[in-house]
């Protein structure tokens, strides 16, 4: 390394240490208090991206596309140009636009080549998760500068800038970097033809596997590919040089993705649409319609407990004393009650009902047929609810609305999530992802980003199992330019019309249960609402395996350990498995201080280590 790159890391070192909120300094934390504008990132430099967009009079929509531009520099285990994402956003009105309330989907979607039997009939079982046919067309630079073009107010070049410093710059590897080179380096320690087939990655990103907390990883490559979007725009990405690099890299591992592919991508990969919306509790939720699994999961899940609670009457909640106004409040409940383990167990029959939904009937509408309007209506919710047996859970056929054909959910890791809102009330939820960690493991490397795997998002072998020992329905199955099914959740709240809560999560389909137990924590909680959203103790459960994943102590950063509830659960007939962390989420609260006017707080989750920023 030059002895300026040296002296340029060591600076990172030192901002990264101290913070760089843009206003009175504070020592880092997961969560703080913002008047002017703040951004939640899981990384503390793509929040600090946000944020300089922010103090430079840019809207949330600004802030975001600069902090996800960021983190596909300083997370490219989780996210990056080479992969796709959601984003929902809220803005006001101004004199001359109505208010926007719209959602931006750049999933990746299937290339040309990729029919129903495309991973079938690969002779490599691992070809959906590793290597070029595990590679999806990249979706996020269209997406990006799609949001940017249509409803930021700063010029591409600027919001890049920041993006374009980190990778020149490079970052520090942090726990969850070398937890996440840790886990990639098994699939090279198993297969050690991957060092050589993948070696960019083995070499740069994993530094052979011994990546130390601390250690500067740099891959400036990635700043010549940002330059370049920042110059010429889609262009670049799409048809010019990284699209030609792309399309290099795949074909020297034997895939079948593109150059027309990508050619194809900038007017159909990004679809506008309408938010998924629906009302919780006298709050209206913005949230990500398919193919996401993500808004209709949680509309299932809070829509189930809502119809759960209202079972009771006023009378018997007063009479339990402990049940506050809000449904799942068991953050302020001393110790761990027998009302905290009903609600528990509410919660977790409500996940069941809504991950056997999403496994049977949800997938690009684009493509199938999705139940939608059944899958989200009260009256639907209500019937769900009422199947609820408070004492017991029940066998796995007894879930969701059934189908003919077997189906399961799937996990999965390599995603990031970050929220905004900005001075005047626009609010942004964006989730992007490349798939796994550090995705199909194969890199473009003129320009130093890493390929998705979005591949295995799809059902990629009928009948047989998949990344996680599971199967999903033939709904799922890919085809050229479909998009496979998401877990990412992306969500707005919005109070009468002023966002109150920004949230989403990483985490693959535990995103869905992580994203529900946040808006149930700020939504019904009595403590304040971001962090008690991101620190309280998670639950998890998928349908199948019919398994409740708990965490284990050490993630109750707020409110009591659920390592407790476990008795009452199995007493229920639950099995339960001690969990590592069950999602990450990142989140902003809003509310109006009869005082001080508009606060924020912005919460960022300590599994995976990221700090906020904003403007006080
Ligand atoms: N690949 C993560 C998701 O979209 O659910």
């Amino acid at each position: 390394m030059s002895r300026y790159r040296e002296a340029l890391v060591l600076l990172l070192c030192l901002v990264l240490l101290c913070g760089c909120d843009a206003g009175p300094r504070a020592a880092p934390s997961f969560h703080a208090i913002y008047r002017h504008g703040a951004v939640a990132c899981d990384h503390h430099v793509a929040s600090e991206a946000g944020a300089a967009m922010l103090a430079k009079g840019g809207n949330a929509v600004d802030a975001a596309v600069a902090a996800s531009f960021t983190l596909s520099v300083v997370r490219p285990q989780s996210c990056g140009i080479g992969g796709g994402g959601f984003m929902v956003i809220s803005l006001p009105g101004t004199a001359t636009r109505p208010p926007v309330r719209t959602a931006i989907n750049y999933r990746e979607q299937a290339p040309a080549a990729a029919g129903p039997d495309y991973l079938a009939l690969h002779a490599d079982l691992n070809a959906s998760k590793f290597g070029a046919c595990a590679v999806a067309i990249p979706g996020t630079v269209a997406g990006l500068l799609y949001a940017l073009e249509r409803y930021g107010t700063l010029d591409r070049a600027t919001v890049l800038a920041p993006a374009i410093a980190a990778a020149e710059l490079g970052f520090i590897a942090d726990e969850h970097y070398v937890a996440s080179v840790k886990e990639a380096s098994k699939s090279f320690a198993d297969r050690p033809e991957y060092i050589e087939r993948f070696h960019f990655t083995w070499e740069r990103f994993l530094h052979r596997g011994k990546v130390k907390v601390g250690d500067p990883i740099v891959i400036p490559e990635q700043a010549t590919a940002l330059g370049l979007i920042a110059r010429d725009g889609l262009t670049a990405f799409y048809t010019g040089p990284i699209a030609e690099a792309i399309s290099r890299a795949v074909a020297s591992d034997a895939g079948d993705l593109t150059i027309d592919d990508l050619a194809g991508t900038p007017g159909d990969g990004v679809r506008e649409t309408a938010p998924m919306t629906f009302e919780y509790r006298g709050h209206t939720i913005l949230t990500m319609p398919p193919p996401s699994s993500g808004g209709v999961a949680l509309c299932e899940i809070l829509g189930i407990v809502e119809a759960s609670c209202s079972r009771r009457t006023l009378v018997e909640r007063r009479a339990a004393e402990q049940w506050h106004e809000g449904c799942m409040d068991w953050l302020t409940i001393e110790g761990f009650s027998d009302e905290s383990a009903r609600r528990l167990h509410v919660l977790l029959e409500a996940m069941k009902h809504a991950f056997a939904d999403r496994a049977r009937w949800l997938a690009d509408p684009a493509f199938v047929e999705v139940p939608t309007t059944h899958l989200t209506s009260a009256v639907y919710h209500r019937e769900l609810a009422e199947r609820i047996d408070s004492s017991r859970t029940l066998p796995s056929g007894s879930y969701g609305t059934p189908r003919q054909e077997g189906a399961h959910a799937l996990q999965d890791a390599g995603t990031s999530h970050l929220s905004v809102i900005d001075a005047h009330g626009g609010a942004v939820a964006c989730t992007e992802t490349i798939n796994l960690v550090f995705g199909s493991l194969l890199a473009v490397p003129e320009y130093g980003f890493i390929l998705n795997n979005e591949m295995d998002d799809f059902l990629t072998r009928r009948g047989s199992a998949n990344a996680f020992d599971l199967t999903q329905s033939d709904s799922n199955l890919p085809a050229p330019g479909k998009q496979p099914l998401s877990s990412m959740t992306p969500t707005i709240v919005l109070l009468g019309d002023e966002p109150a809560v920004v949230i989403g999560a990483s985490g693959g389909p535990r995103i869905i249960s992580a994203v529900a137990q946040g808006v149930l924590h700020a939504l019904d909680g009595s403590v304040p609402m971001a962090w008690a959203g991101v620190g309280a103790a998670r639950v998890h459960h998928q349908w199948i395996p019919d398994v409740v994943l708990v965490e284990s102590g050490e993630f109750a950063f707020v409110g009591p350990t659920l390592v407790s509830a476990r008795d009452d659960l199995q007493a229920r007939g639950h099995v339960t498995e001690t969990s590592g962390a069950i999602g990450n989420i990142q989140m902003i609260g809003r509310w109006l201080d009869a005082q001080r006017g508009w606060l924020m707080e912005a919460a960022c989750d300590p599994r995976k280590g990221g700090r906020p920023a904003g403007i006080r």
